[in-house]
């Protein structure tokens, strides 16, 4: 059907999941073309370990985005460019509307006028809100309790629409929490702020955090803490492949989560760290988050049937050990000494969170 590799415009490829989703292309002899806006992505990663073509630029830049469809002949679109900080969503949602959904539309309507019309879509479990059964599966109900969950679940709802009226291809995938990094240690999780438990954990263990902050130590699970769903980021990007591949292959519209099937709490991820590091980490309790679930563990059983994806990396050892790695490896030879402490970010978010619940 296609006579040379097919081209795959990946926005946000600069970032965490985007960059390793590249990779995964790469490696499977797709052609590939990154457009990232670099407020969050990393220029080193894409140059020096991707090495594929960059174009910096915003996705809510329309003459930019023809141009591009134009200059280029793109077969499908992985869309990763988004705001993702759950906190700072609740207390400037504008920013999060105007980005994750305004911006994706833009990307919609250029991709409409080259008639480009497969695209990948990273969602989240955030669609979900707090579930009323375990496991989580794509048809539980839809009812996110922030503004960033709520503009995900919108940009889904516009693909479902872009289906019926233009016959636009989508799949949709429903990440928990995404964790890890490519075991070759070259690629991984670098955001700042940090608010992402694993990098937290490893970051503290480094000496670039003085503790890490456990909200809620009473829940009814076997610890008192959290528990989450940790998917290896190398198998969000195989599945991005698989999904690619359904497309490609005449797919229609489709929805998947992407989690482990396991839970794990945020005490076993901090023994699991101190067993992987041999460092001692420093924790403190505080107050439960406001609309903070116990427990969020999703099944991925729709992906597994229908995609044949197969994670590789379950176990959290090597999750954490992977991660490990890489914050050795980007941290150890680091221009950065000390990095900005997330807690304020946290007790802005938290405060914004407990108005909004409380409304
Ligand atoms: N990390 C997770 O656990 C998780 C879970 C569920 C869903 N997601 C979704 O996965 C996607 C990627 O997440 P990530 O953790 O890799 O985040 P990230 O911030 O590392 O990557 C996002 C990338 O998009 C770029 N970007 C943002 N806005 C842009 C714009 N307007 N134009 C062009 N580029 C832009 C950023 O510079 C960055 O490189 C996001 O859509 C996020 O909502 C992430």
């Amino acid at each position: 059907m296609y006579q040379t590799q097919p081209k795959i415009l990946v926005t946000g490829g600069a970032g965490f999941i985007g960059s390793h989703a590249v990779l995964a292309l790469k490696q499977a002899g797709y052609d590939v073309i990154i457009l990232d806006n670099l407020i969050y992505g990393h220029r080193d990663i894409v140059e020096n370990e991707l090495q594929v073509e960059m174009i910096i630029g915003d996705i809510r830049d329309r003459n930019l985005l023809n141009r591009l469809f134009k200059t280029h002949q793109i077969d499908a679109v992985m869309h990763f460019a988004a705001y993702a900080y759950v906190g700072e969503s609740v207390f400037d949602p504008n920013k999060y509307y105007d980005n994750n959904v305004v911006g994706t539309l833009t990307l919609l309507d250029a991709m409409l006028r080259a008639s480009v019309k497969k695209i990948v879509f990273s969602s989240t479990c955030a669609i979900y809100g707090v579930p009323q059964d375990l496991p989580i599966c794509e048809d539980s109900p839809h009812n996110p309790i922030n503004p960033y969950g709520a503009s995900k679940l919108t940009v889904e709802r516009i693909l479902s629409d872009f289906h019926a009226a233009y016959e636009l291809n989508s799949v949709c995938l429903r990440y928990f929490n995404a964790a890890g990094a490519s075991p070759t240690g070259y690629l991984g999780e670098d955001h700042t702020p940090e608010t992402h438990l694993i990098p937290l954990v490893l970051l503290t263990a480094l000496g670039k955090h003085e503790f890490v902050p456990i909200f809620g130590t009473d829940y009814l699970t076997s610890d008192g803490t959290c528990i989450r769903d940790y998917i290896h980021v190398c198998d969000l990007a195989s599945a991005h492949v698989l999904a690619l591949e359904y497309l490609l292959q005449g797919g229609k519209i489709e929805v998947f989560n992407l989690g482990n099937g396991n839970g794990f709490s945020i005490k076993e991820i901090i023994n699991t760290a101190t067993a992987v590091t041999g460092h001692t980490i420093k924790t403190v309790d505080y107050a439960r988050r406001p609309g903070d679930p116990p427990i969020l563990v999703g099944s991925a059983e729709k992906a597994k049937r229908i995609l044949g994806w197969h994670p590789q990396y379950p176990n959290l050892k090597e999750i954490v050990a992977h991660a490990w790695q890489w914050h050795q490896r980007r941290q150890g030879s680091s221009f950065l000494t000390k990095l900005p402490n997330p807690t304020k970010h946290y007790e802005r978010s938290y405060a914004a969170l407990a108005q909004q619940v409380g409304r």
